[in-house]
């Protein structure tokens, strides 16, 4: 069986691809490094200790992309690749939707051309209307609020309506809430360039005394101790939820949408006091205002997720944290 991973060597993107070498599907990652670095290859090959097939290139090339698929002739694609900072969507709004949508129809219309039936769609809790009853079920409202959480909720409109065409498609779109962790090798893991916008990246600068301190944005929410909850979700685990949604989509043709999550809400001070004790590590602090566009809380419903596709997360937030902060210890040395 032969996969496709578009942003093969992205954060998400890298872990899955060693969960399916682990699981002996032939993988070709097409990544055009635009957030991942070529060394990733080399973490994969150490990791898995199989060989794999991949090309620097970018989806939106349509020609390139052609040739690719004329000569790998794939059984299924993991469609990662696409920009993915809430923030600098809203500044930059065309250059998310010109890629993040052109990217899969570049795809699709391939996937047409040479009968490619089945695809994983990497899509995002961001497209749920955050007024949705907790925890977010799969049949809620969507109203994203950002324009990065539109091109995801476009993405699966797309790819609905694709379905309604093409009888024999099978699509699995999967709703991320908040990934963090890394790889038990601590070869993978998650080094955003620049200041991270996200918590747990955040952190880890703390901790390595890359940054002074954690801004906490907001300790005034209708929450357990009025910080933002989140559902985090290890990164592997979320691999793995990727493999299931491959398995399924082998004889369920149609169009499928499932949560990855964990079905438990952490907040702010509950991941770094966490952190801090797996890690024996201090996290200086500070209390700021609210961030624009954060809600209080949002957790995944998994009911769906679990009947259906036979994932439930396995690792906890000490995992998480521990992973996280190893890989990043690793890096260093
Ligand atoms: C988590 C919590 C912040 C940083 C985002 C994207 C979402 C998805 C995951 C792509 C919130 C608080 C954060 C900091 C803080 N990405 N925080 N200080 O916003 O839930 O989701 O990443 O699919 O699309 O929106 O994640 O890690 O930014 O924030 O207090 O320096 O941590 O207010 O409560 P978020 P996050």
């Amino acid at each position: 069986m032969k996969i496709l991973v578009t942003g093969g060597l992205g954060y998400i993107g890298s872990h899955t691809v060693c969960e399916l070498l682990d699981n002996d599907y032939e993988v070709v990652i097409i990544d055009n490094l635009y957030n991942s670095k070529i060394d990733t290859i080399d973490k994969i090959k150490e990791i898995s200790k199989k060989n794999f097939s991949y090309y620097i290139e970018n989806v939106n090339n349509y020609d390139e992309m052609d040739k690719i698929f004329k000569k790998e002739n794939f059984d299924a694609i993991i469609h990662f690749a696409g920009y993915k900072a809430v923030g600098e969507s809203v500044e930059e709004p065309i250059k998310y939707y010109e890629n993040n949508i052109n990217s899969t129809l570049v795809l699709l219309k391939l996937m047409d051309k040479y009968k490619v039936n089945r695809f994983v769609f990497s899509s995002s809790a961001t497209v749920y209307d955050f007024n949705n009853k907790l925890p977010f079920v799969e049949t809620g409202n969507l109203k994203p609020s950002n324009p990065y959480g539109n091109t995801k909720y476009m993405n699966e409109i797309i790819l609905n309506d694709y379905t309604v065409s093409n009888k024999d498609a099978s699509i699995m779109v999967l709703r991320y809430f908040n990934p963090i962790g890394s790889h038990k090798s601590y070869l993978l893991g998650e080094e955003p360039e620049g200041i991270p916008n996200n918590l747990m990246p955040y952190i880890v600068r703390v901790a390595t005394g890359k940054l002074p301190k954690l801004n906490i944005f907001g300790n005034d929410y209708n929450t357990v101790d009025g910080t933002g909850v989140r559902d985090y979700i290890h990164v592997v685990d979320l691999a793995i939820g990727h493999l299931k949604a491959l398995e399924k989509s082998v004889d369920n043709k149609g169009y499928f949408v499932y949560n990855l999550g964990t079905g438990k809400g952490t907040s702010v001070l509950e991941l770094v006091n966490t952190f801090e004790k797996v890690n024996n590590v201090k996290i200086p602090r500070k209390i700021v205002g609210r961030r624009a566009g954060d809600i209080a809380s949002c957790y995944a419903d998994t009911t769906k997720a679990k009947k259906e596709l036979g994932f439930e997360a396995q690792y906890n937030i000490e995992d998480m944290c521990y992973d996280s902060y190893q890989y990043i210890l690793k890096r260093k040395n």
